[in-house]
């Protein structure tokens, strides 16, 4: 093969990737505020509450509804089931990776051991569309949930700042992010007074941009905006902050479905339940393809394996436990919401807030807030571990030399990346500020199932190159169920509509030009290698 082909494809050595950590690790350990590594501070109890929180949120409490009354039917149940086995079988090849590669960076991680460089470059450009975009659609549906609560409560917001713009001035919108991220790299990006200033002048034509952006649309998603924002201050005062915030809202949200179970449960009726697929097996599989968001997330606690005390053990068990859980939980609410009142129920008005709607039919009216409640804090964490996820991917992505070091500069005093979780920010609040949701959810899914894929095909490729080395969990009828994994993740891909397979080649192929123009020149790997 010729050389310059060769060397896109190098793979990084699993054992190279577990000494840096190590060497991390002990460097923060030395250095306990240090700005090497990242603080082990995680037990098991927390990655699985980070798994539950990940995971709950828009899928269940927003999504059941328009899956039901859209695509499958009753047979939504089927679809939750179908989409819940896919996420299994992939849910197991994560967690023989995560126990093999106990690395933060999740499918980047994983890929740069097993497809090399490019590939794993390509997919941590891919899990943008996973945790950034995936976040700004979560914002974008917490916004809605909370200003219909508003609505009861007779404080609507005005139109301009409720949802995102009919038109959007994009030119002038790229070039306010490029100068305002650009701008805090730069004024970050070392001591120098050159490097204040280049930052301070970006960022000042940046925020010009902005307001000629600002000046030219009509309506801003505000809300969206201000919790990315608030999230984030909250994120970067620290990891273990941030989490013990986040189990209260899970404990909130699951408490919140369990009422939600037990006052519906006993109103199944079996005739609401036919004809069981009115839509046949074309709405049945659509079904699955956009219940699926509902089990994203599960993934995601795999980007915290250099802060969990155990990460071999703890992250299968964490990935495996959550997704048991809501899979349970997810199947129920399901049953519920098709068994008590007809799926023609749930369209309309109904769409934003199904599961309230059924509560209403059945005449909890009491239950109603209880229920908003519940889907605010459901979706308040599955944003949180959304944009921590995002900020360890780059994190991890800048210590290989392929982005940017302020990416992976951890502040001294509060043992976060800082600079980076500023800039995801940036960028998540943009695209929640100005997209709308189905836009969103569709290009998350599609990129979040490409990740999927390499990520199974990863297990087999691991399994023949790396046979002997040790494995704490290993993934139950290898090599046939990852493969299995990759062939349905694939299927679930070619479900999504033609729209989101353009947007997503034109993400990848973004990619693909950072990669030539920057990325691998700096690469730490081909460095190393060439040496
Ligand atoms: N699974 C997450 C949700 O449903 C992304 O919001």
């Amino acid at each position: 093969m010729n050389k310059t082909i060769a060397r896109l494809f190098r793979r990084k050595p699993v054992q190279s990737m577990v000494d840096e950590a190590a060497a991390e690790q002990a460097a923060a350990g030395d250095h306990p505020t240090g700005t090497q590594g990242l603080r082990k501070v995680l037990t098991a109890r927390d990655v699985f509450a980070a798994g539950l929180a990940a995971i709950i949120g828009t899928g269940i409490f927003i999504l059941t509804g328009v899956a039901a009354h859209d695509h499958a039917g009753p047979a939504v149940i089927l679809s939750f089931v179908i989409a819940s086995v896919a996420c299994a079988i992939v849910a197991f090849s994560y967690a023989e990776l995560s126990s093999m590669i106990p690395v933060s960076g999740s499918a980047y991680t994983y890929t740069y051991a097993t497809l090399g460089e490019l590939f794993a470059w390509l997919i941590g450009w891919d899990l943008v569309l996973e945790y950034a975009v995936g976040a700004s659609c979560v914002a974008v549906g917490w916004s809605a949930y909370l200003q219909s609560v508003l609505k009861t409560m007779g404080l609507a917001l005005p139109a301009v700042l409720s949802k995102a713009p009919a038109h959007v001035p994009w030119p002038s919108v790229l070039a306010a992010v490029f100068c305002i991220v650009g701008g805090i790299m730069a004024y970050n990006g070392g001591r120098k007074i050159g490097n204040k200033l280049l930052g301070a002048a970006m960022a000042a034509i940046g925020l010009g941009c902005g307001i000629h952006a600002g000046m030219h649309i009509d309506s801003i998603d505000v809300l969206a905006i201000g919790i990315v924002g608030l999230l984030t201050l909250f994120l970067i005062r620290g990891v273990r902050e941030s989490l013990k915030m986040t189990s209260v809202f899970v404990v909130i949200k699951l408490l919140v479905i369990s009422i939600f179970i037990a006052l519906g449960i006993g109103h199944v009726n079996p005739a609401n339940l036919v004809p069981f697929m009115p839509f046949g097996l074309p709405g049945l599989l659509t079904g699955a393809a956009v219940v699926f968001f509902a089990y994203i997330g599960f993934d995601g606690v795999s980007t915290l394996a250099e802060e969990c005390r155990d990460p071999q053990r703890d992250l299968p068990k964490g990935i495996l436990g959550s997704l048991a859980v809501s899979t349970v939980l997810y199947i129920l609410v399901a049953l519920v919401t098709v068994g008590a009142v007809s799926y023609t129920a749930l369209g309309g008005s109904a769409a934003a807030a199904p599961l309230a709607h059924v509560l209403e039919l059945l005449d909890y009216k009491w239950a109603v807030p209880l229920l908003s409640v519940g889907a605010l804090a459901g979706l308040t964490s599955v944003l949180i571990v959304s944009i921590l996820a995002q900020s360890r991917v780059l994190m991890r992505m800048s210590k290989d030399g392929l982005l940017p070091p302020v990416f992976s500069r951890i502040n001294a005093k509060t043992g976060t990346p800082r600079v980076g979780l500023i800039i995801c920010a940036v960028v998540i609040a943009t695209a929640a500020g100005l997209l709308n949701v189905s836009e969103l959810a569709l290009l998350t899914n599609i990129g979040t199932l490409a990740a999927f894929v390499l990520v199974c095909s990863g297990v087999v490729i691991l399994r023949k190159k790396e046979p002997a080395w040790p494995r704490k969990f290993r993934c139950p009828g290898a090599p046939y169920l990852p493969i299995a994994g990759a062939v349905a993740s694939f299927a679930l891909m070619l479900c999504l509509p033609l729209d989101s397979w353009i947007r997503f080649f034109v993400w990848m192929g973004l990619g693909l030009i950072v990669y030539f123009a920057y990325s691998r020149k700096r690469s730490l790997l081909q460095k190393q290698q060439s040496d």
